[in-house]
């Protein structure tokens, strides 16, 4: 058995891969970017070591093919994307990395011709923003409006994987985040309520850029959700909604000065919503592959900010 994580160095990437290879398991990372920087952040230099790096560009076909031939990979965890703004600003590069990197990563396992488990990143971002829907938690039968680019992305990405399944009998889940926070994360637009809990670590001020409500998952929550799916062996094309806790910007500045007094004077609110619903069930997710992690928003929130302390 042995895991390909793409985009490992990313934030999700880093915790998926740190757990996994806690877990015991090979793990063969993949990205771009050369830096391990995330992960040794998260994890001991012991974890660091057992991680097989391989860099190299997702929407480069045969370079996925031949990594996921010679390294003899069984299981796939596809987090490599680029995120919100620059897809909006760059479509052309985000199709050619979000879209195309995926198929690579499907046309690989198909081209095995085994069964190779796949779970891939999709995003809430799939969703339109929140006055296209009712009052009702969003359940995945319900119709996507996606109002980016990057959302239509994901879109196309769990059509794809549908018809590799119906095509190819290749089975994959894709997962739908929202706002993922705590340590590792500091890229894209969503990622200011870290950046704020870093700020109030340091004692820095920080204007958030979004105002709104935002659904928060804490990074190792969703990084174990991940690998519960990819051990999963349910069989079919699925995508679920992930759900954390849904807070409001301001009420996660009071959350943030009741942990920390003081921190409501270091960080501001202000900015758009991002547009996109939040009120998302995960009932489909906990009925395939049974109950999941959930730590606490508060609980996660004082962690992110001592671990963000302690490298000061
Ligand atoms: N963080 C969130 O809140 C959130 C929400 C919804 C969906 N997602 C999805 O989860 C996945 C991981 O997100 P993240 O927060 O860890 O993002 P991240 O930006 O921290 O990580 C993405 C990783 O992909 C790598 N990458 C980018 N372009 C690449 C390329 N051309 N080839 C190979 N690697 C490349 C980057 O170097 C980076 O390490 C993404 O697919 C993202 O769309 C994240």
């Amino acid at each position: 058995m042995r895991t390909l994580v793409t985009g490992a160095q990313g934030c999700i990437g880093s915790w998926v891969v740190r757990r996994l290879i806690e877990q015991g398991h090979e793990v063969v990372t993949f990205d771009v970017n050369e830096s391990l920087a995330r992960l040794e952040m998260i994890s001991s230099p012991e974890i660091v070591a057992k991680a097989d790096r391989r860099v190299g560009r997702i929407e480069e076909t045969e370079t996925v093919k031949k990594l996921i031939r010679d390294e003899e990979i069984t299981h796939i965890v596809h987090l490599a994307a680029v995120l919100m703004p620059f897809c909006q600003k760059n479509p052309v590069q985000g199709g050619l990395i979000n879209v195309i990197g995926t198929l690579n990563i499907f046309e690989a396992a198909r081209d095995l011709g085994k069964q190779t488990r796949i779970v891939y990143a999709s995003s809430s971002a799939v969703w339109g923003p929140t006055d296209e829907y009712g009052e009702g938690p969003l359940t995945e039968d319900l119709p996507l409006k996606p109002a980016t680019h990057y959302g239509v992305f994901k879109a196309a990405n769990e059509g794809n994987a549908r018809n590799f399944y119906s095509s190819d009998g290749i089975s994959s889940i894709g997962l739908r985040p929202w706002t993922v926070f705590g340590p590792g994360r500091d890229a894209g637009l969503t990622a200011d309520p870290t950046l704020a809990m870093r700020a109030v670590a340091r004692k820095q001020p920080f204007q958030m850029r979004l105002s709104g409500h935002m659904d928060l998952q804490y990074v190792r929550d969703v990084a174990d959700i991940f690998i519960q799916c990819l051990f999963s062996e349910t069989p079919g094309a699925h995508v679920f909604n992930l759900r954390g806790e849904v807070v409001e910007m301001e009420q996660l500045r009071r959350m943030l000065d009741e942990i920390r007094p003081g921190a409501a004077q270091l960080i501001s609110v202000s900015g758009p919503e991002v547009p996109v619903a939040y009120r998302m069930s995960d009932e489909a997710l906990v009925k395939t592959v049974g109950e999941i992690p959930r730590t606490p928003l508060r609980e996660a929130i004082v962690e992110t900010i001592e671990k963000f302390e302690q490298l000061g």
